[in-house]
């Protein structure tokens, strides 16, 4: 494979957080312009479906079944690149920003390895949409100095690796990507190691999306919250006195509307 000529380009592209108008204005002319365009299940479908490419492969979950290994991925771009033949311009379209817990590091490294050149082109993370879709001013300096990204999604053993004090002391907004499986250990987490119990927490589904939905609760009763009102992934948690002005600020704000509406998602 090492001694396979380079002839295509790889960009990393971030969609945004599932509306199709929240791409960038460069994602999304690579994305119609592009040869090939190789997609993840967050993605907008109108964007996939707009897209001019020839070639157009879905790498994400297909129900019941696990994604496409983060390997096989790496090895398809790297592939799709050195085809004789193959596609010169080809676009890896991924959920929000294709840094922020998104592997695109991983891809990225496959076309260094390889000598591919890439480009990564930013995108509004769901970190940064979803709060905002509800009200939810991440960093009011009236409230915090600071907002953390943090995982919520447990190691292979199950364990929960997470340096507790810290986030706990840094008095930082906590936003907790992939964490509604894990969300009761979270809380207890945070409330074991002196947060709150009574600190406002926010969890929102499917943001800027027609599905999208949340709760709020206090800490010690979201995980509740969240079983009572079915919320399923993708979601995001959000805990800090910030997730407390939803309620003002969603009954001021107007509904998101995006230009056309995104009607579904892949
Ligand atoms: C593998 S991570 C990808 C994150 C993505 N790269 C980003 O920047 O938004 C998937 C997680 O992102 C969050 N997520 C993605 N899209 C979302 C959305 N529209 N609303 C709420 N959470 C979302 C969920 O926590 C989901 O489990």
């Amino acid at each position: 494979m090492s001694e396979r000529e380079v002839l295509g380009v790889v960009h990393l592209v971030g969609a945004g957080p599932g509306a199709a108008d929240l791409i960038t204005v460069r994602g999304h002319r690579l994305v119609m312009s592009c040869d090939a365009l190789v997609y993840d299940h967050l993605v907008a479908a109108e964007l996939v479906e707009a897209s001019q490419a020839k070639l157009k492969i879905y790498v994400g979950k297909v129900a019941g079944q696990h994604a496409m290994p983060q390997a096989k991925i790496n090895a398809l771009l790297v592939d799709l690149a050195t085809r004789r033949g193959g596609p010169s311009q080809i676009v890896r379209l991924k959920g929000g920003d294709p840094f922020v817990f998104g592997r695109g590091g991983e891809e990225a490294f496959a076309c260094l390895e390889r000598g591919i050149p890439f480009s990564v082109v930013p995108g509004v993370s769901s970190g940064i949409a979803a709060p905002a879709a509800v009200g939810v001013p991440l960093t009011h300096r009236d409230f915090t100095r600071g907002v953390m990204f943090i995982t919520g999604h447990a190691r292979g053993d199950g364990d929960l690796d997470l340096p507790w004090e810290a986030l706990v002391s840094s008095r930082f907004t906590l936003v907790f990507f992939m964490g509604v499986s894990t969300i009761e250990r979270i809380a207890s987490e945070l409330i074991g190691h002196g947060l709150d119990a009574s600190t406002p927490a926010l969890v929102v589904q499917e943001a800027t999306t027609p599905s999208q939905r949340h709760v709020t609760a206090e800490l010690s009763d979201v995980a509740n919250a969240v079983r009572i009102a079915e919320i399923k992934a993708p979601a995001l948690l959000i805990v800090g006195q910030v997730a407390g002005l939803a309620p003002q600020l969603e009954g001021r704000r107007l509904p998101y509307a995006p230009s056309k509406p995104s009607s579904h998602r892949l």
